[in-house]
């Protein structure tokens, strides 16, 4: 599908297209010069309701509002009827303001993943245009949007492969391959290099796992004078049972999103290295495979991590933060970073605290948390902050290590997690880190605003939105 950016000024908003979609709301329904006919169809203009009126060639959308929410989301529901419909070419009309909301609707909304489809489907639709008055000051917008939307589709992709393609060492080829599309340098650790640097946490992990675990470390340069560097890291377990704290199978199905951190981490570098920002972006992945067998890991060992603290472990199925706490610290010591922030499906405790759409934000600076809630409007992702506090961080204590990997408590699961990890941030780094839990955004198995089945590509949006604002 082709998207172009043209202009309507020509022929009096009139865009010359198939069919051009418009958005109504209840109230504008009542003077609209179809009236009638909308009425006969039953179209009460109830957002997510389209009707077709083909004869004025048009396809009239319901929404509750023009805010850039109800836009996006009207968009992802006209894109799917459009590709059931037989119309080669539909028409929008943009402007600043609704621009990215219609491109994440057409992009992220008409997304789908076919690569396990012995037949994909085949449509009429071809081309979309987006008319608006003045083609160049839109031009920029139209360009950043459709890059991000990209990365975002990018990292669903990832998401989507199943573990079988997409295990530790096929991530690392990944992660080369998008090093080299886009200019990045690469560096992947395997296990030998990994045992040099100690990290017997990551190790532990991947150890029953037929694939070797994988340390990848991707870096973006400007050409001009970063303005500040920022570290990215994401949990990458290409599969998660569990471990011997074996999941239950219903638990385990959908368990390759377990990278979706990872896979983030990689499309938010993409979308930084398209968007040629004057920012150093670099992005750490822990990538690893949680898996049973005689050499796994186990409730009861203690690990000593790399920076020398020890951990008992008491269910291996807390595994991210053993991988996270490692390339955690790594990462601190690789790079001076001026932000740091980790991306984890890390707990399933985050879901029940925020519900399913919101990633969890946990860290110190209430400031930084400030510009995330602003990055969150600015790109349509929804987050949570979910407080730490003095209490919640004695449910980390162990009586044989210095710390246990769980809480001791059933609760608060997501902020024990996100202390866990705050064990291993270092003193000067404290405000500059951020955790996000997008064990809930992160996939789904019903659509939601312009998220289709799978993975969501939480967190793309966001980062860049909030890499976009670094002045
Ligand atoms: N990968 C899971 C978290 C998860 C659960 C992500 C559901 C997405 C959907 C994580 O490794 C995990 O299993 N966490 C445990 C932690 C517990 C053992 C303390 C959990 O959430 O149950
Ligand atoms: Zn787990
Ligand atoms: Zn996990």
């Amino acid at each position: 599908m082709n998207i172009k950016l043209t202009s309507n000024s020509s022929k009096n908003n009139k865009i010359n297209a198939d069919i051009t979609v418009s958005f109504l709301t209840k109230d504008k329904l009542k003077d609209h010069k179809q009236k009638k006919l909308l009425d006969l169809a039953g179209f009460n203009a109830e957002q997510d309701s389209t009707c077709f009126l083909h004869e004025k060639e048009i396809l009239v959308c319901g929404v509750d509002s023009l805010s850039n929410d109800d836009i996006r989301s009207s968009t992802s529901i006209a894109i799917k009827a459009l590709k059931s419909s037989n119309y080669s070419c539909a028409g929008f009309n943009v402007d600043e303001e609704n621009i990215q909301a219609i491109i994440e609707g057409i992009v992220l909304g008409g997304y789908e993943f076919n690569k396990y489809k012995s037949e994909p489907k085949k449509y009429t639709l071809k081309n979309i245009y987006l008319a608006c008055k003045d083609v160049k000051k839109l031009q920029s917008a139209f360009e950043e949007a459709i890059i991000i939307a990209d990365a975002t589709s990018f990292t669903r992709d990832i998401v989507n492969t199943i573990p079988e393609d997409l295990n530790p060492p096929t991530f690392a080829e990944l992660a080369k391959d998008l090093a080299k599309e886009n200019d990045l340098k690469c560096e992947i650790l395997g296990e030998d290099k990994l045992k040099k640097q100690k990290m017997e946490a990551m190790l532990a992990v991947g150890r029953a796992s037929r694939h070797d675990s994988k340390l990848i470390h991707l870096t973006y340069k400007p050409k001009k004078k970063a303005k500040k560097v920022v570290t990215l890291v994401g949990k990458g377990l290409t599969y998660d049972s569990g471990g011997l704290s074996l999941k239950p199978s219903t638990s385990m199905v959908t368990m390759k999103m377990d990278k979706a951190g990872a896979c983030a981490v990689l499309g938010m570098i993409k979308a930084a290295s398209e968007l040629k920002l004057d920012i150093e972006v670099h992005a750490f992945i822990g990538a690893v495979e949680n898996m049973i067998g005689g050499d796994a890991y186990k409730p009861d060992d203690v690990l000593k991590t790399r920076n020398g603290k020890t951990v008992e472990v008491r269910n291996t199925d807390a595994e991210g933060r053993l991988v996270l706490c490692d390339v955690l610290d790594y990462a601190q010591d690789k790079v001076q970073a001026d932000y740091l922030f980790d991306f984890a499906t890390l707990t399933g405790a985050c879901m029940v605290a925020l519900g399913q759409y919101t990633t969890g934000i946990m860290g110190h600076s209430n400031s930084l948390k400030h510009n995330f809630f602003e990055a969150a409007n600015n790109s349509g992702e929804l987050v949570g902050s979910l407080p730490f506090n003095k209490h919640l961080k004695k449910l980390l204590k162990s009586e044989i290590a210095d710390i246990s990997n769980v809480g001791s408590k059933p609760y608060g699961g997501a902020i024990t997690a996100g202390l866990y990890l705050d064990n291993f941030i270092k003193d000067e780094n404290k405000d500059k880190w951020l955790h996000f839990d997008i064990a809930g955004s992160a996939y789904t198995e019903a659509p939601w605003d312009c998220n289709v089945y799978g993975g969501t590509g939480a967190g793309v949006r966001l980062v860049s939105s909030f890499l976009k604002s670094i002045k």
